[in-house]
């Protein structure tokens, strides 16, 4: 039965209070007076104060809820009638998923499952012209298709899903919910697959912003293994811009992996880090530092079931819809290093509460190696 309602302009975005997804609304405002509803079930990593800056916006309405509760989800349809929705909204930590797996398994794949059926009915019911209209962008990882040997080609669409942690696994199983329901019901559904992100508001659980906070702190900085395991990372603000590309210009039951073209070992981003906080403390007290802050580097206890590499091969969306990345990893972790020395505050209040409890658990049994 079609309700002859119209979609409106407006996209509904879940997750939009954790590290991507924030960016992702705050750049949205910036740059389109569409507006966006911001589904978020505020977990540990969920934090309104990366949104402060648009608290006043009339075009940013955020609701408080769980992508797994069907009531709420078609609720929102129902009264905003998005022509659009990214969903952002998972467990996105490797950690966390190997010490307990439970909450991966929920909101990965029972919510997304949840969001589909939701979506699914909400979409069956629109009228034909705009059922073609309709969008539903899945955020997911280049972590889906496993690790790769150093002389490997990188992930490319074509590549074999194969995750290693309950994370990935549960990211893949998402990904082929989303897949089976264009395939099954025609669901007008786009996938993307990115690799690792850096830049302002990730929770400091994350390799970066935890090592960053650790060397400002005089903390140890605890390398996993041997730091040899290989990441891409990208900006944040480029992630972005390439969802919107993709949900602009990206064709219904598509994937499209997104990368930086930038891979280095953990070990080369640690001696990044401290490098430039070794210069900028250098130029702040107009004298270098007695030590180093790479001293502070401590080889730790390995990760379980470590994937070696990941590497993305972006030439599809790059061909099909012109996106490249502008920031170079130089510029981006200036930045980002820049951000989190003047957002202490917003550090602060996301790291109150569970954090230490965190910390402890994950970095406790650890032995230095
Ligand atoms: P994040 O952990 O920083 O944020 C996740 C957000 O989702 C939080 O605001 C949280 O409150 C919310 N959330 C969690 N469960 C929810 C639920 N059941 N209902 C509604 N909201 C819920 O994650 P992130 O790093 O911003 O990642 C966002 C997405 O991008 C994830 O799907 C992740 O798998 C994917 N991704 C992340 C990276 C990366 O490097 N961070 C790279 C590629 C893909
Ligand atoms: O590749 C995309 C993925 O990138 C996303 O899907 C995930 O959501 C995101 O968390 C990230 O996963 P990683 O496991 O690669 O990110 P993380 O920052 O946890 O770790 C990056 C690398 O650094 C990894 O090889 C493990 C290592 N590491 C991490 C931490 C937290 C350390 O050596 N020490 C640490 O304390």
């Amino acid at each position: 039965m079609h309700n002859n309602k119209l979609l409106s302009s407006s996209i509904l975005v879940t997750g939009g209070a954790g590290f991507i997804g924030s960016n992702f609304v705050l750049d949205w405002l910036k740059q389109s007076d569409e507006p966006v509803i911001n589904l978020d079930k505020l977990t540990y990593a969920g934090n309104l104060s990366s949104l402060e800056s648009i608290k006043n916006n009339p075009g940013h309405i955020f609701v408080h809820g769980d992508i797994a509760d069907r009531g709420s989800i078609r609720d929102l349809l129902e009264n905003h009638q998005p022509r659009a929705i990214i969903n952002f909204a998972a467990e996105s930590h490797v950690d966390r998923s190997i010490h307990g797996p439970d909450d991966f398994i929920q909101t990965n794949v029972v919510g997304t499952f949840h969001l589909l059926e939701e979506v699914r009915a909400f979409w069956q019911g629109l009228p034909e012209s705009e059922q073609s209209k309709f969008r539903l962008l899945h955020v997911s990882t280049d972590e889906v298709y496993g690790s790769l040997e150093p002389d490997d080609p990188p992930f490319s669409e074509f590549s074999p899903y194969s995750p290693n942690s309950p994370y990935s696994a549960s990211k893949a199983s998402s990904d082929h919910l989303v897949r089976a329901y264009h395939h099954t019901y025609g669901l007008p559904t786009l996938i993307t697959n990115c690799s690792n992100n850096y830049g302002p508001y990730q929770f400091p659980e994350k390799l970066i912003p935890l090592m960053i906070l650790n060397a400002v702190n005089n903390k140890p900085l605890p390398v996993y293994g041997d730091g040899k395991n290989v990441r891409d990372w990208l900006y944040v603000t480029d992630h972005c811009a390439a969802i919107r590309t993709v949900l602009a210009h990206g064709r219904p039951g598509e994937v499209y992996n997104i990368g930086g073209n930038y891979e280095k070992t953990n070990i080369e981003i640690v001696q990044t880090i401290c490098s430039v906080l070794d210069e900028l403390q250098a130029d702040q007290d107009g004298h270098a530092r007695k030590s180093s802050y790479l001293d502070l580097v401590t080889f730790v206890t390995d990760r379980p079931g470590h994937d070696r590499r990941y590497a993305i091969d972006a030439g599809k969306i790059k061909r099909e819809t012109g996106w490249i990345p502008k920031e170079s990893f130089e510029t981006g972790i200036r930045k980002t290093i820049s951000w989190y020395l003047d957002n202490l505050e917003w550090v602060k209040n996301s790291t109150d509460g569970s954090y230490q409890n965190w910390i402890t658990k994950n970095y406790g049994s650890r032995r230095k190696k």
